[in-house]
C-alpha cells in the first residue's frame, strides 16, 4: 500500500514538490510504462483538488492515443494540433486553459470540464504524451500547477 497525504497548509510549489516526490518513488525501478502512468493519473487524482479527469494521452504513429487515467470514458485518438491535447503534442508547450469554451477546438469529452491543463511529456525533445488534467471549475489550474505537472512530466520521460 502507498499513503500519500499531501499537507494542503504548505505552499502549492511545495506540495508540487512532495507529488513529486511520491511519483517518483512510486514508479522507481519499474520498467512498465503502463503500470507508471496507471499509478501517477492516481496519484494526481489523489493529490489535486476537484478534477473530473487526470491521464495520459500516448504519442504512438504521429497521433495521441489515450493512456491510463482516472476519470470518465474519453475520447480514444486525438490529431496533432487538434483540441488542447494536440496543441500542447503539436507545440511541445503546455496549455493552460482557463475556460475551455473559449478554446478554439476544444474537444468535450466530458460536458462538466471547464478548464484544462496539459504538460507534454519530451523525451530528449521529443513528444511522447501530454499529462492531461480537466476540472469542472473555470479557471481551476494556474501557473503553479503548470510549473508543478511540467516538473512531474521531466521526471517522467525515462519512466513511462
Ligand atoms: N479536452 C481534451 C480532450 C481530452 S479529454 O479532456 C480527457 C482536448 O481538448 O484535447
Amino acid at each position: 500500500m502507498y499513503d500519500f497525504a499531501p499537507d494542503r497548509s504548505l505552499p502549492k510549489a511545495e506540495q508540487y514538490r512532495q507529488l513529486l516526490d511520491a511519483a517518483e518513488a512510486l514508479t522507481a525501478g519499474e520498467p512498465d510504462g503502463v503500470a507508471n502512468m496507471a499509478n501517477v493519473a492516481a496519484l494526481l487524482w489523489e493529490f489535486l483538488p476537484d478534477l473530473n479527469w487526470a491521464g495520459f494521452y500516448r504519442m504512438i504513429a504521429g497521433e495521441l492515443v489515450l493512456g491510463p487515467f482516472v476519470g470518465r470514458p474519453a475520447c480514444i485518438r486525438i490529431a496533432l494540433g487538434k483540441g488542447v491535447c494536440g496543441t500542447a503534442a503539436a507545440t511541445a508547450q503546455t496549455q493552460l486553459v482557463e475556460d475551455v469554451h473559449a478554446f478554439p477546438g476544444h474537444i468535450a469529452c466530458d460536458a462538466a470540464s471547464r478548464s484544462e491543463l496539459v504538460a507534454p511529456v519530451l523525451r530528449e525533445g521529443t513528444v511522447i504524451a501530454v499529462i492531461d488534467l480537466d476540472s469542472p471549475l473555470a479557471a481551476r489550474f494556474a501557473s503553479d500547477d503548470a510549473q508543478g505537472i511540467e516538473a512531474l512530466a521531466a521526471m517522467l520521460a525515462h519512466r513511462i
